[in-house]
């Protein structure tokens, strides 16, 4: 029946339309029986019919709806929260929102409203909170919020609305939060404000509110008796004026001011009844050029605590600016760029014996042509100070006078915690710096890094991978005592990266004895002109810089004690560069907790694979800009590696194994891996390597595509990694195809030279095993290799010498015709006898020791020659030497060197001879 019913077909055909539409929201069911209904993004001109009863968060932003229907929401009685912003809506119809008892918010912001109708809240009563910024109100009607009584936070900012009248907002009792900023608005009426009284949150800034009574009536504030912040920042651009009276001294209840200023300023009697007062905010729109000693005078002895001054144009504060602000613990007077540091520091005249959390000075005075000296008497009333933080970061200061704060037992010193002082251009007199970090006070942080006080060539050579200009810097080393750095007890932190131009030799001994808590040490870029020593004490230091500092030589023990280390800066050092083959694995081998590595800069081309093995926790490794041709470490052992960095080395390919350990790392967990500026090869041998680029899920770093690097081909041609995978095919061929012809042509020309082998083999077998004889044998010293055949070694003593120079000489020479080197016969006079001794032994065939008593007692002979007649013995020539006995062996003094020689000597070189038969021995 009801399918050939016409009227039951149109409905299922609605029907089906409007599930269509609908069935794109999303729908989540919370607990507490909470339904969201997302049609967010969803491109709707209009609404869908609505059919989720149930739902309590409704979201339709981001869509283009420009009107929404009376009653559209009528049934949605549960409705919590709706959300209409960021779509096309001009304007709302009554009863847009009728049936909503339930909604707590509602959310307009960003469409094109340009009105709203009074009475257009009317149905949603307990709302709570509203957003209709960023739309086009111009005005708004007297009872246009009437009925929200509950309403806590109301939105109007980034509109256009001009003017607030007369008890615009006299409906909302409730109203704690209200945003009016970013308008245009010129003026309150007096009324404008009346029935706020539970406001607590009032943000007027950027309007166009002049600080007159005609804007601001007397008493406009009046029902504001709650207020705790008011924003009236970027509303007035005048440069002279004065707050209008009778306005400010109702807001008792406030405790953070935000406000345009004057070049002359006085916060009067007003501000006096402002007794919550906690935070003066001026930084914003400051034109204050002349901070007097009454300029604050409202808020002396009040409770303001927080007094916040930015980029005013001060040229002058007088010395009781700041007086009588017994609460004031934050000072900030920040970007002065034309108020010299001294002046500031003159200021705190009034501030003198209170406690202060924070008085930061920073960028003050550095625009000024000329550097800042802060002395002892500038710094008279700061040290009077018992603060906790002062930073003077930026402010061209040149020197820092050595009594100018670090006196002891000043409240400065007593209470002092952290210290700023970096990018300033300190130089000169160092010893403030000394004092402050062995002073025994509180101080936790000392940041004094960043003067810019190198020479343009000293900064240079230090940014240059030549590093050869550092050596002018090394002065002379120093092995023998110990450095000990007393520092605070409770310091953490101490930056000194590039304070000093040059730091002397460190000794081999550097010790921290009570550095028990310091965490972060940075002592980058110090000119250190060696880093051949050992820190003791800093167990505890989990960063450490040493970048730029010139480390030819590292002591290898240097890590030895910093068992905590994770981050460890060892770039641009000068490293020696094959350092870390030899000495790599010992410098590391403590540091096991090491998660941040980096030697980049350091022109190295070689490392030892397994110097990282210890460091399991490794994290981050930066071999950059060094000159390795493969991966320099094995990080196999590395698993938690996330980021190796090889980019500018000199890496032509990956092998397969590197490839796959990388594999094996991001099949882990993501990592990324650094190539860039590497000069790649794309040939045939490494086809494969730009196929892994390709395929791996290692992250990489190319140009335009991650996998994209510029390569070269065999015959020099520049390409990129993506155009050989996109002419792969043609690639492979050319590769396969040399291979081929590479295979062909070796088998060929192998079969040609075994033809010619066998061949010459065959028909001079006889003569080759005669040359290959003559060969072996020449290989051997022989006889007619020396000039004489033997250096006859002999004592002093008249006996040795007739028997060596008479009788043994006429045997040997005349007889055998054996030519000896006699050394009463051929030494020339006058020459030196040991350069003698050497040559005669290295000009004879052999060396033959007459052994008697006296030989026993001549050092020359038995001592000298001996030892090089021992040095003589070869493996091509183990019977060199020949020792002729010519007394009994027992009857003779020890002699130790030629007990050693005669281990060496063969038993038939050594000879007995008693009476005068001389020896026979000719070989
Ligand atoms: C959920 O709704 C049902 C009926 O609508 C009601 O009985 C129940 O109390 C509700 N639960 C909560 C947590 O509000
Ligand atoms: C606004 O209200 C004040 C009193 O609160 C009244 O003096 C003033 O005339 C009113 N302004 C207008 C435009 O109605
Ligand atoms: C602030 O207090 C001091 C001492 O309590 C007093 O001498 C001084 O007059 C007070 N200043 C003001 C402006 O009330
Ligand atoms: C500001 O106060 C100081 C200290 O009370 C005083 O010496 C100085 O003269 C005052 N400056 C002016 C312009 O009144
Ligand atoms: C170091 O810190 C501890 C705890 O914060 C503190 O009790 C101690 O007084 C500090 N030492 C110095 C010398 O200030
Ligand atoms: C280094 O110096 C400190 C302090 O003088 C001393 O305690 C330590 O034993 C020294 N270490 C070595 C290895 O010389
Ligand atoms: C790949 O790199 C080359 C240079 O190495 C570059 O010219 C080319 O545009 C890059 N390709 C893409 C898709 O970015």
């Amino acid at each position: 029946m009801i399918i050939i019913n016409p009227i039951a077909w149109v409905a299922l055909f609605v029907a089906h339309i409007v599930s269509t539409a609908t069935l794109r929201c999303r729908v989540e069911r919370g607990d507490k029986n909470r339904t969201f209904v997302n049609c967010c993004r969803l491109h709707l001109t209009s609404l869908p019919a609505l059919d989720f009863y149930d739902a309590t968060s409704l979201d339709f932003s981001f869509n283009s709806l420009s009107l929404l229907h009376g009653s559209s929401f009528s049934r949605l009685t549960q409705l919590l929260h709706l959300d209409v912003s960021h779509n096309d809506l001009q304007t709302l119809v009554q009863q847009s929102f009728q049936g909503l008892q339930e909604l707590r918010s509602l959310d307009l912001s960003s469409n094109n409203l340009n009105a709203l109708p009074s009475l257009i809240f009317v149905d949603v009563t307990n709302l709570e909170l509203l957003k209709l910024d960023h739309n086009n109100l111009k005005t708004l009607e007297k009872d246009v919020f009437q009925g929200l009584t509950h309403l806590r936070h109301l939105d109007l900012g980034h509109n256009y609305l001009q003017v607030l009248h007369n008890d615009t907002f006299s409906h909302l009792p409730h109203l704690t939060w209200l945003g009016i900023g970013s308008n245009l608005l010129e003026k309150l009426e007096a009324g404008a404000m009346t029935g706020l009284n539970n406001l607590i949150n009032l943000d007027l800034s950027h309007n166009q509110l002049s600080l007159i009574s005609s804007v601001f009536p007397p008493r406009v504030f009046a029902s504001l008796g709650k207020l705790q912040v008011l924003r009236l920042e970027q509303n007035d651009d005048s440069q002279m004026g004065e707050y209008p009276e009778n306005v400010f001294n109702n807001l008792v209840s406030l405790t953070s001011l935000t406000i345009d200023t004057f070049v002359e300023v006085h916060f009067g009697q007003d501000f006096a009844a402002l007794r919550n007062i906690h935070t003066l905010d001026l930084s914003e729109n400051c034109k204050f050029g002349h901070l007097a000693n009454n300029s604050l005078e409202g808020f002396k002895n009040s409770s303001l605590t927080f007094l916040h001054f930015q980029g005013c144009p001060l040229n002058d504060i007088e010395l009781c600016a700041f007086c009588e602000l017994p609460s004031l613990k934050w000072l900030w007077l920040i970007s002065h760029h034309w108020l010299t540091p001294n002046k500031v520091l003159e200021s705190l005249y009034g501030l003198q014996f209170q406690n202060m959390s924070e008085i930061l000075l920073s960028y003050v005075g550095d625009h000024l042509p000329f550097l800042h000296v802060i002395d002892s008497h500038s710094a008279r009333f700061l040290r009077n100070i018992c603060v906790s933080r002062v930073s003077m970061v930026n402010s061209a200061l040149q020197r820092l006078a050595g009594n100018a704060v670090t006196v002891r037992n000043t409240p400065f010193m007593n209470c002092i915690e952290h210290v700023d002082l970096s990018q300033n251009s300190l130089e000169g007199d160092i010893s403030t710096f000394f004092k402050l970090i062995n002073s025994k006070g509180p101080l936790r942080t000392l940041s004094l890094q960043d003067q810019w006080k190198f020479s343009i060539g000293e900064a240079q050579c230090l940014a240059s991978e030549d590093f050869n200009c550092k050596k002018h810097l090394v002065n002379s080393f120093n092995h023998l005592s110990t450095y000990v750095f007393n520092t605070p007890p409770n310091l953490t932190y101490l930056n000194i990266s590039s304070l000093f131009p040059h730091v002397n030799p460190l000794p081999a001994n550097v010790t921290f004895p009570s550095a028990t808590k310091l965490e972060a040490l940075d002592m980058s870029y110090l000119g250190m002109a060696n880093c051949y020593f050992t820190w003791y004490g800093l167990e505890n230091v989990k960063t450490l810089g040493l970048n730029g500092n010139y480390c030819y030589n590292i002591s290898e023990t240097m890590f030895d004690f910093m068992d905590s280390l994770k981050q460890l800066g060892l770039s641009n050092l000068g490293i020696s560069p094959d350092f870390f083959l030899s000495r790599g694995w010992r410098l590391f081998q403590n540091l096991d907790r090491l998660e941040t590595l980096d030697l980049s800069r350091n022109n190295l081309r070689f490392a030892d694979p397994e110097m990282l093995r210890a460091q399991t926790r490794l994290n981050k490794l930066d071999f950059s800009y060094n000159r390795f041709q493969t991966v320099p470490v094995n990080v196999e052992n590395n698993c938690d590696l996330k980021v190796l960095d090889l980019s500018h080395n000199f890496l032509t390919t990956l092998t397969s194994s590197e490839q796959s350990a990388l594999d094996s790392l991001a099949g882990r967990h993501t990592f990324s891996l650094k190539l860039l500026g590497n000069p790649l090869e794309c040939a045939c041998y490494n086809l494969d390597m730009v196929e892994w680029l390709w395929h791996t899920s290692v992250l990489l770093d190319g140009e335009g595509r991650e996998a994209n690097y510029t390569c070269t081909t065999e015959s020099g041609e520049i390409t990129s990694t993506e155009r050989v995978m996109a002419h792969w095919m043609r690639h492979w061929r050319r590769c396969l195809g040399c291979q081929i012809f590479g295979i062909a042509l070796s088998a060929f020309l192998l079969q040609i030279l075994s033809i010619v082998v066998v061949f010459v083999t065959a028909r001079s077998w006889t003569q080759l095993c005669y040359a290959w004889k003559a060969v072996r044998r020449h290989r051997l010293p022989r006889r007619q290799h020396f000039r004489r055949d033997a250096y006859v070694v002999y004592s002093d003593a008249e006996r040795d010498v007739i028997l060596a120079c008479v009788t043994l000489r006429e045997v040997l020479e005349e007889q055998y015709s054996v030519r000896l080197l006699l050394r009463d016969r051929d030494d020339l006079p006058g020459s030196v006898r040991a350069e003698n001794i050497v040559q005669h032994i290295d000009n004879s065939w052999k060396v033959l020791l007459l052994v008697t008593r006296e030989f026993s007692k001549d050092e020359w002979a038995c001592g000298f020659t001996v030892q090089q007649a021992q040095r003589s013995i070869t493996d091509t020539m183990p019977d060199r030497v020949i020792v002729v006995f010519l007394e009994e062996p027992r009857v003779l003094p020890a002699m130790p060197s030629l007990q050693l020689l005669l281990r060496m000597v063969p038993e038939s070189n050594i000879l007995h001879v008693h009476g005068d038969t001389p020896p026979q021995h000719t070989a």
